[in-house]
């Protein structure tokens, strides 16, 4: 079976489960595991940022920014697609008491203009916009990066209204390989990012989020009430220093297969966009009469795992396991099944 639902569903390879293995671990709780501190530092420095913290998921380091940067009855704008919108249980009401602000957007790409024009007044009757949430690369748009002179532009706006920026970069790493751009050009633009390791990077779990000292001081109490404490995590530290060592290049070959992919698609007609939306490790197929999940159930016959995302959709992730002999399988499948 060949499985492109997500990029979730990798493997540690048998160099991480080595590296895990004979990790040297301690009390992280007490701050004395070696290889969370190296993690933390390293990433941090990647980002251009002061500090950094381990945290279970990509879920909880963005709700840790969120409660870290906001006071309850503030506003968050974001994207209507986006993560934090969509997939973590209203969690930012739920913990942080905060309403969101969702805007539409062209390909997951929010803009200076909608952003300015969602902005609230400073008045008694409005709840006060202090944080604003960008999603790079944008899951939901299909991997799509988000351009860089813009998110310049918002940030230059955000922090001249005193408000603070947060970047969701579960797959940072995508956008860094696609654009060739240093992971600390789009790090100074924020006041925080999430990374992830466990999706296309390949650990087993783990992000970490990343910011000023002060912040990361904060987040690290949030993270202790939220109960993400964590102890002998060296162990799983030592996955993601491997993943950042030996699995950030070769996603060019995830983002080459997904082209690959999209390009059989667009031959049969269902690629939901313009070849040039496909930049990144997603591909989006579309079909409009609303028989989506008929199709994920006919493709899984055939042997291949993809994700119905809704009735019209339905997303291919290319991934650490995905190789070029699954490659051509997949799409001899797809020919056979949908043409
Ligand atoms: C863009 C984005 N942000 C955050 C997350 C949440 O990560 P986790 O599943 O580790 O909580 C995901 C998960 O796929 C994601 O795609």
């Amino acid at each position: 079976m060949i499985d492109l639902r997500s990029d979730t569903v990798t493997r540690p390879v048998p160099g991480m489960r080595r590296a895990m293995y004979t990790a040297e671990v301690g009390d992280d709780v007490y701050g004395e595991d070696f290889l969370v501190n190296e993690l933390q530092e390293k990433v941090a420095g990647l980002l251009g940022m002061e500090a950094g913290l381990f945290v279970p998921s990509g879920t909880m380091s963005n709700q840790l920014a969120i409660r870290s940067h906001t006071q309850p009855g503030d506003e968050l704008i974001c994207d209507y697609n986006s993560h934090i919108f969509n997939y973590e249980g209203g969690a930012p009401a739920l913990l942080s008491g905060v309403q969101l602000h969702p805007l539409d957007s062209e390909h997951g790409i929010l803009n200076l203009e909608q952003i300015s024009a969602a902005l609230r007044p400073k008045d008694h009757h409005f709840a006060q916009t202090s944080l604003i949430a960008l999603e790079n690369t944008h899951n939901r748009a299909g991997g799509v990066v988000f351009p860089l002179p813009v998110i310049e532009e918002i940030s230059t706006f955000a922090h001249e209204h005193n408000i603070l920026m947060h970047l969701d970069g579960a797959r940072l790493m995508h956008a860094v390989i696609a654009s060739g751009l240093d992971p600390a050009a789009y790090g100074e633009q924020f006041d925080s990012v999430s990374l992830c390791f466990s999706k296309a990077l390949g650990a087993p779990i783990g992000s970490v989020l990343s910011g000023s000292t002060t912040f990361i001081d904060k987040a690290h109490r949030f993270r202790k009430i939220f109960g993400g404490g964590m102890r002998q995590v060296g162990i799983l530290a030592a996955a993601c220093l491997y993943a950042l060592e030996n699995h950030v290049e070769r996603l060019a070959e995830d983002h080459y297969r997904a082209k690959q992919l999209a390009l059989t698609c667009q031959a049969l007609g269902v690629l939901e966009h313009d070849l040039a939306w496909t930049q990144t490790n997603m591909v989006i197929l579309a079909f409009p009469d609303g028989d989506a999940a008929r199709w994920e159930s006919e493709l899984k016959k055939a042997g291949l795992l993809v994700s119905a995302v809704n009735d019209q959709r339905i997303r291919m992730v290319t991934h650490l396991d995905f190789d070029d002999d699954q490659l051509r399988n997949a799409k001899e499948i797809l020919k056979k099944t949908i043409g």
